[in-house]
């Protein structure tokens, strides 16, 4: 039951909104629903208006955005906050280097143990140094000069993973530094929501989340996703520091910071070189920029025998990797025609090594952002290549033009296949009206076909697909598979064995998964993800092809628009055709199979609810065996529920059930539904 006592209310809902703050920002494993969480918050909202003396610094009501600022308030460091030392010889001896040198400042001879390092990512965003008294958040600010910074407090508590309140025992006073930085998708998702409404978009991750800090109007975070991830301590009183940097991680991963999991302590300088180099294999795999590794020495006792040298520490450096900006000069502006027909300029650079390969095409998106960011031929431009994400032009370097170079202009015409080039109302992109006439797309849609993530269709690149498709030889995807060794053979630069191969190629790829035939037919808003998501809730092809909007919007993380763009193209004739053809052509997967089992779907189409605690399943256990029958797993009961699963101490989510009529089970009788029985 609820407290009727304001305060003790206001104290409770406190604890239990920051408990949900921290499961859903920094664990990423929200326990209620998105709808319960507000009302949660409204309460309390609702009694600090009429009780305005019970607002405390940690109410999560505190974090909401729109506080503006005349000013930022310099804040002094008691602890400086200081640079590292950087290792630019970004090969393995940077990190011999750095092992040689601590070595000697230590007297150690080549017969004393390898010195122990704590090795971590270094994350390209803004340093920040978080001040919590008692276990509450008082103060935010940035390194600035290193002895001066200024208080972002107001801007800091927008930060979902930044706790408001550290969970268990905390010290009288904490400092704990870290780094704000932007993930790379909430990075791309916000300039394509720029692009879409015609505004500047953003240069780098970087940029944006140190911007977005040192606004003064908190408001301007709104629509910028920042994150956080904690590196080492600044002023601590009453707490017994752990004695490695190592432990210390650890300890601030306990007060529920996020500390990046990608950390190790090694030993010596051989465990440096194999971090550094099993981190740079896994750079772009990563979800956010990093520009090197960081090692320190673990033992604290160690860090104070080598102290600093200017404002840089002895113990520590920064291993940088190859930068992920460069500058080339631009050669040329080129018109890519894509597999929907979208127009897109694309540079044609001067070669460049950007982080960690030479490119010398990148993207400049569309008309108008070429147009905001004025580049022409001949300027020197900043390309930016990060993680998966295609190289891009992000703008230009200041600087006169010594010739007048005219603007760039989008074709009247395909420049492929002739076809009337339209811009749809409403839409800043410009399309070929071609459809599969235009060589182009035809060609877009084989190469998609036989990727390596769709059909996998091993040697089919795009000379090949250029070759086939100038050379009429393929009009349709279905005709891929009735090329034979002699037709191949005939081929430029192809020879008897390379044709067999591509025939065997073919055959091979005719085996496949039910998810990836999907995302091989290039249904626009289909990407492997949702491919996955439809094969594994429908099971097989027909009843994708078969299912109504309704049916669709069921599929996790789809939506009205996905749903649409499915069924429109199964009402396609020439889709189905297309499909039947390919069938016919011997391609085949498991029924029921997104992936590779074949286990029966009991539970398909069908969403449940778990509350409360099961005997025997955790609820990450329960939520697994129901995906793996097929069924969804909701946060809230409604009259879509098909059952309730109840443990001990359910709550409000039983009543519902109970009002609205839906089944109510325990763990047997999911276990029973598991099983098949219903
Ligand atoms: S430790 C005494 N660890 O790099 C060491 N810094 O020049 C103080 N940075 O401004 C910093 N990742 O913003 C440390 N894992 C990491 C880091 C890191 C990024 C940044 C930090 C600082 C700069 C050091």
């Amino acid at each position: 039951m609820s407290s009727p006592d304001p305060a003790v209310r206001a104290a409770e809902l406190r604890a239990t909104l920051n408990h949900h703050a921290h499961r859903y920002y920094v664990l990423d494993a929200p326990e209620i629903p998105d709808a319960e969480y507000d009302r949660l918050f409204q309460e309390l909202q609702a009694i600090e208006a009429a009780h305005p003396e019970l607002l405390t610094p940690d109410s999560p009501t505190q974090r909401v955005i729109g506080q503006v600022l005349p000013g930022l308030v310099p804040v002094k460091h008691e602890v400086p906050m200081l640079s590292i030392r950087t290792e630019t010889d970004t090969t393995a001896g940077g990190a011999l280097a750095f092992d040689a040198r601590v070595r000697r400042e230590l007297a150690l001879g080549e017969a004393d143990p390898p010195v122990e390092y704590a090795a971590e990512l270094k994350f390209d965003g803004l340093a920040i140094n978080l001040r919590y008294e008692d276990g509450v958040l008082v103060q935010a600010a940035t390194r600035g000069d290193g002895e001066t910074g200024e208080d972002v407090t107001h801007n800091i508590r927008t930060i979902g993973q930044i706790l408001l309140r550290l969970i268990g025992e905390a010290p009288p006073l904490i400092e704990i530094r870290g780094e704000v930085y932007m993930r790379r998708d909430d990075f791309e998702r916000l300039n394509e929501r720029q692009r879409e409404k015609g505004a500047k978009t953003f240069i780098n991750p970087r940029n944006t989340a140190a911007g977005a800090v040192r606004q003064l109007d908190s408001r301007a975070l709104a629509d910028k996703k920042l994150s956080f991830f904690a590196y080492g301590l600044g002023e601590t009183r009453g707490w017994a520091r752990p004695a490695t940097h190592g432990a210390t991680l650890d300890a601030i991963a306990a007060f529920g910071l996020p500390v990046n999991a990608e950390r190790a302590v090694v030993q010596g300088a051989e465990g440096l070189v194999a971090f550094h180099q099993r981190i740079a294999a896994q750079r772009d795999a990563l979800p956010f920029d990093i520009d090197g590794v960081v090692y320190k020495v673990n033992d604290i006792a160690l860090q104070k025998r080598l102290g600093f040298v200017s404002r840089e520490p002895r113990w520590a450096v920064a291993h940088k990797y190859p930068a992920q900006e460069q500058m080339t000069p631009l050669r040329g502006i080129e018109i890519q025609v894509g597999r929907t027909g979208k127009l897109t300029p694309v540079a044609k650079l001067e070669p460049v090594f950007v982080g960690g390969t030479t490119i010398s095409n990148a993207t400049l998106h569309n008309l108008f952002e070429l147009r905001r960011k004025d580049v022409r031929i001949g300027d020197t431009v900043i390309v930016r290549r990060a993680g998966d994400v295609i190289p891009e032009v992000v703008g230009r370097v200041p600087g006169e033009r010594k010739h007048y170079v005219p603007n760039f202009r989008m074709p009247r015409e395909c420049p492929v296949c002739g076809s009337r080039v339209v811009r749809e109302k409403g839409s800043i992109d410009y399309r070929c009206s071609g459809g599969l006439f235009c060589a182009a797309q035809r060609k877009q849609a084989l190469l998609h076909f036989a990727g390596r993530r769709a059909m996998d269709v091993e040697g089919l690149g795009d000379k090949l697909v250029d070759q086939l498709v100038d050379g009429g030889l393929i009009r349709t995807l279905p005709e891929l598979y009735t090329l034979g060794v002699a037709k191949l053979a005939a081929l430029d630069r192809m020879a008897d064995k390379s044709a067999a191969n591509l025939v065997a190629a073919l055959e091979k790829s005719k085996h496949t998964t039910l998810a990836r035939f999907l995302y091989a037919l290039g249904i626009r808003q289909v990407g492997e993800a949702t491919a996955k998501d439809l094969a594994k809730h429908f099971g097989s092809l027909d009843r994708i092809m078969d299912a109504s909007v309704e049916q669709l919007l069921e599929v996790n993380d789809v939506g009205p628009i996905v749903a649409q763009s499915i069924r429109t193209f199964f009402e396609q004739p020439h889709n189905r055709e297309v499909v039947e053809q390919l069938r016919a052509a011997g391609i085949r997967w498991d029924e029921h199979d997104g992936s590779a089992d074949t286990s029966p779907r009991p539970l398909l189409g069908k969403t449940l609810v778990l509350t409360g605690t099961l005997p025997a399943l955790s609820r990450e256990e329960a939520k697994e065996l129901i995906e793996a029958a097929g069924g969804k797993v909701s946060g809230s009961v409604s009259k879509k529920t098909h059952f309730v699963i109840a443990g001990e101490e359910a709550g409000s989510k039983l009543d519902k059930a109970r009002e609205l009529g839906v089944t109510v089970l325990d763990e047997a009788g999911l276990r029973a539904l598991l099983a098949g029985g219903s």
